[in-house]
């Protein structure tokens, strides 16, 4: 999506891991009154990216969305089922024994929303100054609001406001009412917006249990609490 002097370019990860003079030239060069951005999911997960990202530019600004950590884990698998069917259970993934509670973090899905534990290691080359945590679910029910505070971190005007949305509820989302590169609106793709697994409550209340101290941790890092309790 290009907005006046913001132009996002979506490339993928393992170019930069692989070899980043590499991948620095296929970015655009940016004018001073631009600011080139880059995306991937995997980065603020991925134990060498805060190194390698700082020793390109230690001015670098960090966006991250974070949603709650349990919804997280079922759209994660969610996504995957609907690529691998033959899966064990969501339960079976979960736990390393679920009637003793003890949920299993080395599962990617798991693991992934340990948001604190993945701060940490951004922290060691990063100020906190430096990052910013956008709500995933206030992305959804006032997408305005959310990239207000984006634009505001950023140090832009705030160009993108409540006119530049709608919300379509076929899809649940807001969508673009009119992207610059073209007279169409804009929504989310096909794989967003899925309807999620059915997860047992009581599983939902293990892994709440679960998450609910890294969470608190997590809100006392970053000076903001996202109520996911
Ligand atoms: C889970 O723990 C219980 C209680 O200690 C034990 O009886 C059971 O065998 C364990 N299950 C697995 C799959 O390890
Ligand atoms: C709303 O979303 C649905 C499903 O993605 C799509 O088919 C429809 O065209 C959208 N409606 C509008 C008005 O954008």
């Amino acid at each position: 999506m290009c907005l006046p002097g913001l132009c996002v370019w979506l490339l993928l990860l393992t170019a930069l891991s692989v070899c980043p003079p590499l991948f620095r030239g296929l970015m655009p060069r940016t004018l001073d009154s631009q600011i080139t951005m880059e995306k991937t999911p995997s980065y603020f997960v991925t134990r060498e990216a805060p190194r390698r990202i700082s020793s390109m530019s230690r001015d670098t600004k960090l966006i991250v969305v974070v949603r709650n950590p349990v919804t997280r884990a079922i759209s994660d698998y969610t996504q995957t089922l609907s690529k691998k069917p033959d899966i064990p259970s969501f339960e079976a993934l979960a736990f390393r024994n679920r009637s003793l509670g003890q949920v299993d973090t080395s599962w990617n899905a798991i693991r992934i929303g340990m948001y604190m534990l993945h701060l940490e290691n951004w922290l060691q080359y990063f100020p906190l100054s430096q990052i910013h945590f956008v709500s995933g679910e206030r992305l959804i029910t006032d997408p305005a609001g959310e990239l207000g505070r984006v634009q505001d971190f950023l140090g832009l005007k705030r160009i993108v406001t409540d006119k530049h949305f709608y919300f379509n509820k076929t899809k649940g989302f807001p969508c673009l009412k009119k992207p610059e590169s073209s007279s169409l609106p804009r929504c989310l793709g096909k794989s967003k917006g899925r309807t999620h697994v059915q997860i047992d409550q009581e599983v939902i209340e293990q892994l709440r249990d679960f998450y609910r101290p890294y969470n608190i941790k997590f809100y006392e890092m970053v000076g903001h609490d996202f109520r996911w309790d």
